[in-house]
């Protein structure tokens, strides 16, 4: 049995794609039409080699409407040999190799792409965007939810992660002494400190920073907000990671989302990548980054709202095992 399943699980990896495969999903999520076109193959035969390595238990897959995407096996699916060959694998994909190293290429290429159409989607929709947030949104509960759940205890220093117009540093403007939103969108960035300013708002600023990395240390936040924007990254967990590495011992995570959802056009015409999260998903990222889910809501929007989805928001609190080293993933 344990021979059979061993001999199972090196059948699956040796085989150049599927070994190409592996290293590129070491280097982050895919959707399957991503990996066929890094690899220059047919779908069918991706789809083929894709199939063996999840049922080997090296991959992982999750369908969400007509994308399906693959990622390693999360801890090796608790098994001590996938775990072994993972990290043999996430050695090759680094290793001094022209094949491996194009593959690697590609992967960016695809990463940058990816991140490029989303920041167009940003640039320009900036003016409309607080017009779009409302079309799927029951927003004025959600902020109301949010303000309330955070409570009335003093927040010395606020974050907001991919800030938009910054309308999470004006809705809890009461509450910090000092605030600071990042984005990678200069338009976005630009309506967000004419916002700031309209509202009289002198202690928070708007900067130029991308989420998977920022010019911030380590446990100086007291809060850090993700409202609406985890859906639009390729590696939301490195996100949670981040932020968990901003928080102090007894900082607090807020993330809001939508729920499970099944709008396809989202992502062809809003640069939405993933329709929503479950609460499992979550739970997930912050365990892996230290961080603990406390509580969870649900706001669902009337049944007569047909265009609004389900939105959630996830409170959480920093533990004691926290990230310290920075974390460096694109959107
Ligand atoms: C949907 S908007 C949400 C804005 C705001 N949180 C709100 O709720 O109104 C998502 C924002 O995330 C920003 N964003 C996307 N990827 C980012 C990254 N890697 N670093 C910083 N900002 C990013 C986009 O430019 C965009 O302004």
């Amino acid at each position: 049995m344990a021979l059979d399943a061993a001999l199972n699980i090196f059948r699956a990896i040796g085989e150049e794609t599927r070994l190409r495969i592996m290293a590129l999903l070491s280097r982050g999520e895919l959707t399957v039409s991503e990996i066929t076109a890094i690899l220059g193959q047919s779908q069918p035969r991706v789809s083929r080699h894709l199939k063996i390595l999840a049922d080997a238990g090296l991959a992982e897959r999750h369908r969400e409407a007509a994308w399906m995407f693959y990622r390693l096996a999360e801890h090796g699916g608790g098994n001590p040999s996938v775990r072994a060959v993972l990290a043999v694998v996430t050695e090759i994909a680094r290793a001094d190799d022209r094949v491996l190293a194009r593959d690697g290429e590609r992967f960016e290429q695809a990463r940058q792409a990816r991140a490029a159409q989303a920041a167009a989607y940003f640039e320009a929709n900036a003016k409309e965007w607080n017009r779009l947030r409302r079309l799927h949104l029951p927003e004025h509960d959600i902020e109301s939810r949010m303000t309330a759940l955070v409570g009335d205890k003093d927040i010395g220093l606020f974050v907001d992660l991919g800030t938009g117009t910054g309308r999470m540093l004006e809705i809890f403007a009461a509450r910090y002494q000092s605030a600071v939103g990042y984005d990678l969108s200069h338009e976005m960035l630009a309506i967000a400190r004419a916002n700031l300013d309209q509202a009289g708002i002198t202690h928070a600023q708007a900067r130029h920073g991308d989420l998977f990395s920022l010019p911030l240390e380590a446990h100086s936040a007291d809060v850090v907000c993700l409202h609406q924007v985890l859906h639009y990254l390729a590696e939301p967990g490195a996100a949670v990671h981040e932020a968990a590495r901003l928080l102090k011992p007894a900082g607090r995570l807020i993330i809001s989302d939508f729920a499970p959802h099944e709008l396809e056009f989202l992502r062809e015409e809003h640069a939405h990548r993933r329709l929503g999260f479950s609460d499992d998903e979550v739970r997930d990222w912050c365990a892996a980054a230290g961080l603990q889910v406390e509580r969870v809501e649900t706001l669902s929007p009337a049944p007569s709202d047909r265009e609004k989805l389900t939105v959630k928001i996830w409170l959480c609190a920093a533990g004691q095992r926290r990230p310290e080293a920075r974390s460096r993933k694109a959107a």
